[in-house]
């Protein structure tokens, strides 16, 4: 059978506080039962606070960043680096298309921060809207330590994501460019609509921005995966 990947992109929202209500408000002893892997990825500032309380909780829960800086440690005044991240993560959101757009990141940066990512052990969760990206990114070529995430623009925060079966056929093309890493499909998947993406025989798990926020809602998505 095989493990489905669910990925929360809690984009810029959460406080530590909040962070950890929402931790409370999952049924974390529940998801040791299930064959799923769970990536939360908050704002760099409520890392700590849910690494500590995974811990504790002896909870099954993996930790993402939802951005590294292209470049090593020092003088890159305002920039958090893959090795700090390596701290508190095991994944990093690389390459989304918020980042693409409001932020300027170009296929240049979006290769540093792979490297990066590569370098200090975390795998990179690259997030593609189209086949070109996958070919500018050229460190993920040999490296089957990556996960994809197939997120078409007019999905993302929209209410209408992709058909199933489009988004199931573009994981067959990523995967012909790439080989058999985990595809992911991402854009306004909810609990009504998940099983119909992730029963898709090649799509290996899902990334959630909104519908993540809220406890219940994402559990919900997790026991319909
Ligand atoms: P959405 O966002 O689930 O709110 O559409 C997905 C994403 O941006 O990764």
């Amino acid at each position: 059978m095989k493990k489905t990947f669910i990925v929360a992109n809690w984009k810029s929202n959460k406080t530590e506080y909040e962070a950890k209500n929402w931790l409370d408000g999952l049924k974390i002893k529940d998801l040791l039962l299930m064959n799923k892997e769970i990536i939360v990825c908050p704002s760099f500032t409520a890392l700590p606070i849910l690494k500590s309380l995974i811990i504790s909780h002896k909870s099954n829960i993996k930790l993402g960043a939802q951005n590294i800086s292209p470049f090593d440690e020092g003088a890159y005044t305002g920039e958090v680096n893959a090795k700090q991240v390596k701290e508190f993560a095991d994944y990093v959101i690389i390459g989304h298309s918020e980042r693409r757009k409001n932020f300027s990141e170009s296929k240049e940066m979006i290769n540093l921060k792979i490297e990066q990512a590569f370098k200090n052990g975390l795998i990179p969760i690259l997030c593609i809207s189209d086949l070109k990206q996958i070919h500018d990114s050229k460190f993920i070529t040999h490296n089957s330590s990556v996960i994809v995430a197939y997120e078409p623009i007019f999905a993302i925060g929209t209410g209408t994501p992709d058909t199933p079966e489009n988004a199931d056929q573009m994981a067959i093309n990523i995967k012909n460019i790439l080989g058999q890493i985990p595809v992911l499909y991402g854009g306004s998947v909810i609990p009504a609509n998940i099983s119909a993406f992730s029963e898709m025989p090649n799509i290996d798990g899902v990334l959630i921005g909104g519908a993540s926020l809220d406890a219940k809602e994402f559990y919900a998505i997790i026991q319909n995966a």
